[in-house]
This record gives structure tokens, sequence and C-alpha cells, in this order.
């Protein structure tokens, strides 16, 4: 067990802190990557974990450590936590963060923010009243292959960008769905492949090219018995002019791959999972010396989840806290990422190209 440092509890004391306590809502399959990252980190300890039933937030406790709570306000009013991660159904994850901001807990939200812009809207509002961080989890913006094409895109290496594309060509049996009583409902999943495993790439293609101007999308339920979209497909215009695509599914049998492109007057570069497929550019025939990690978002498998992303992006979540500067990926950004999301069904339902913001 680490030495738990004690003293500042609260978030003027943050800034000294070398220890951090993290209090997790949810232990499911993400819950558990969390636990497996706090005890990978040097500076934080699992203090308090809350799931449902209270019997399986014990069994957690007992084999991650922390204590059971029975309630997410028990949790947020523990003194030994300092940082909240919430790992629970998209739908209950503003609810939550807004308990644990009141509280005075940082936050760091899985993705989605929020399944509403009036969701992500209140849970950044009551994170700046509370003076407290809010991080929304995007694990791919610090795999150091996503790094390295931003790092081009703002450098000009890629010259005028023309397309930035991304597309996640997933199969999820049925079973995934049905197994789960909230995985492809609009109340908790707030949306289908593009909302829940097409939003990293959204992420990543909305980062890439910049802002975006406008969308036209189709989301479509073609092969799963589910509410919520199994396929989408969209066209952006960015407000620099260029053009891009997304394609998100989880009916591409056997699962593909991700995707992201990225390509202008001056080079390209095509990322295909966590490698490189293409990088070509006026002054490159390589991508720069890649160092960092290598997230591996990329598998198909539904469980298959690599830490290193998460541990970089959790990493960022404390150094932001110490220095009292924003995440990398803060509230804002999460709710812009939402939006795209939210455009392309917007523009599904009216049939017609959607100008932002909503
Ligand atoms: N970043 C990623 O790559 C990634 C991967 C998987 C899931 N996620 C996100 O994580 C979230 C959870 O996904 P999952 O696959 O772990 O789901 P899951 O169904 O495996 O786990 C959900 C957990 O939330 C708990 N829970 C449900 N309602 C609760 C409540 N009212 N109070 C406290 N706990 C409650 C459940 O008991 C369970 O422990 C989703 O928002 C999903 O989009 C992100």
């Amino acid at each position: 067990m680490k030495e738990f440092a004690r003293g500042a509890r609260n978030t003027e004391g943050m800034s000294e802190k070398s220890q951090f306590g993290f209090g997790l809502i949810g232990a499911g399959n993400i819950g558990k990557l969390h636990a497996q990252v706090i005890g990978e980190l040097e500076n934080a300890q699992l203090a308090a974990v809350c799931a449902l039933p209270f019997e399986a937030a014990e069994a957690f406790a007992k084999e991650h450590g922390g204590c059971a709570c029975r309630s997410v306000e028990e949790l947020v009013s523990r003194p030994d936590v300092d940082v909240v991660t919430i790992g629970t159904p998209s739908g209950l994850h503003p609810a939550q963060a807004i308990a644990a901001a009141r509280a005075g807990k940082h936050v760091l939200v899985e993705k989605p923010l929020a399944i509403s812009l009036e969701g992500a809207d209140a849970a950044i509002s009551a994170a700046e009243e509370a003076g407290v961080k809010l991080g929304v989890i995007s694990q791919r913006r610090f795999d150091h292959v996503c790094q390295a094409m931003k790092q081009a895109a703002l450098a000009g290496e890629f010259g005028k960008l023309v397309f930035v594309n991304g597309s996640v060509l997933y199969y999820r049996e049925p079973a995934y769905y049905s197994a789960s009583d909230w995985r492809g409902t609009w109340k908790m999943d707030g949306g289908g492949a593009l909302m829940n495993q097409g939003i990293h790439t959204v992420d990543l293609v909305r980062w890439l090219g910049g802002p975006v101007r406008s969308v036209a999308g189709f989301s479509r339920t073609i092969s799963h018995s589910i509410e919520v979209e199994d396929a989408a497909s969209a066209v952006v215009e960015f407000e620099s002019g260029a053009l891009g695509s997304i394609k998100s599914t989880t009916s591409a049998y056997p699962g593909l791959h991700i995707r992201v492109e990225i390509m202008g007057d001056r080079g390209s570069a095509i990322l295909q999972d966590s490698d490189f497929v293409l990088w070509k550019t006026a002054n490159s025939d390589a991508p720069p010396g890649l160092s960092g990690p290598k997230t591996g978002s990329g598998s198909s498998d539904p469980m298959a989840f690599s830490a290193a992303g998460h541990l970089a992006q959790f990493r960022d979540f404390l150094s932001a806290i110490r220095e009292d500067r924003p995440p990398m990926v803060d509230g804002a950004e999460g709710r812009r990422t939402l939006e795209l999301v939210l455009a392309v069904y917007e523009s599904s339902r009216r049939g017609e190209v959607v100008t932002l913001p909503l």
C-alpha cells in the first residue's frame, strides 16, 4: 500500500499535495481500468468506490483497495477523496459530476461528458463555481501517434488541410447490447455507435481539423435490435474550409479497424489503429521520432483496453491540479466533441445540413 499523505484536503492546498485520494463512481469495465491506473500512479491512492449494488462496490474494494460507499453523496463527502472519477452509464455523468464538484472534488469524467449539451453545461458550470478541475477522458489524444499528427498539423507540415477523416468500423454481437441495461438506450447511452464507440475518433477529427462549421449526417439502426444507431456517417466542413468525414458502426463484421486520415496540400498521414500506414509530407517520409504511450485503442474487442492512454491522461489531470491550469481535455473540449456528435444526429433527424453551434 502506498503511504497516504495527510494534510491538505481542500482545493486550496491541492497544489502542494504529494498524494491524491481517488473516489471511483462506477466499478464496471472502465472502473476496473481506473483502479489499475490509480495503482500505477506514483502519487495516487484509491480511497473509495461506489457502484450498484453495494455488494459490487464491496467486492471491488476488496480486490482493488479503498472503502465501499453506499451512495455517491457518501463518496464525495469523504475527506480522503480529492479526485472523483466517473465511469457509470453515460446518462448519469452530469449529475454525478455536479455532486462531486459541489463537494469540492476535482472530477475526471469518462467520455461522453454528458449526453446532452444542457447536461454538459451544468457540469461545466458546477466545476467553475466550485473552483475545481473538470476533465473528460479522451485517451487517444495522449497516444504518441495521435500526438505526432497533431504536432505536425500545428507546425503546418501537412500544408493547407483538405480532408480530415475518421472511421470506426467495429462489430458488436447482439449480446453486447442485450446483456446491458443501459447500452443501446437513448436515456443512458445517449446514442449508439457514434456516441459510444465513435466519440474518441470524432474527438480526434475535431482536434486535428479545428472548429467545425457545418455537418451533413445520417444515422441508422441497421443490424441490431436497439433504439439507437448502429451506423452513422457524416460529412463535416471545418471553419478553415477543409472538409472531412466521420463513419462509425458496430455492425461491420468481423470488426475491422479505426482509421484517422489527414490530407493537405503539402502532406498526408493515415493512422490505422495505433500504427501509421502512410506518412508522406514534402519534408518527410516518416513520422518524427515517436515516444510516449501507445493506447492500443484500435482493438475491436469491446473489453480490450490498454491503460497507457488513461495513465497519461490521469497524469495530466493531476499535473493540472498542481499547476492550477486546465487539463489537456477539459469540460469545454468534451462539450465541443459532444456537440459534433449531436450535430450528426440532428442533421440526420432533420434531413438537412446543420450549422454549429447547435
Ligand atoms: N474511455 C474509454 O475507452 C471507455 C471504455 C469503456 C467505457 N467507457 C465509458 O465508461 C462508462 C461506463 O462504461 P462501462 O463499460 O464501464 O459500463 P459498465 O456497465 O461495465 O459499468 C457501469 C458501472 O456503473 C455503476 N453504476 C450504475 N449506476 C450507478 C449509480 N447510480 N451510482 C453508482 N454507480 C452506478 C455500475 O454498478 C457499474 O459498476 C460509459 O460512459 C462509457 O462510455 C469509456
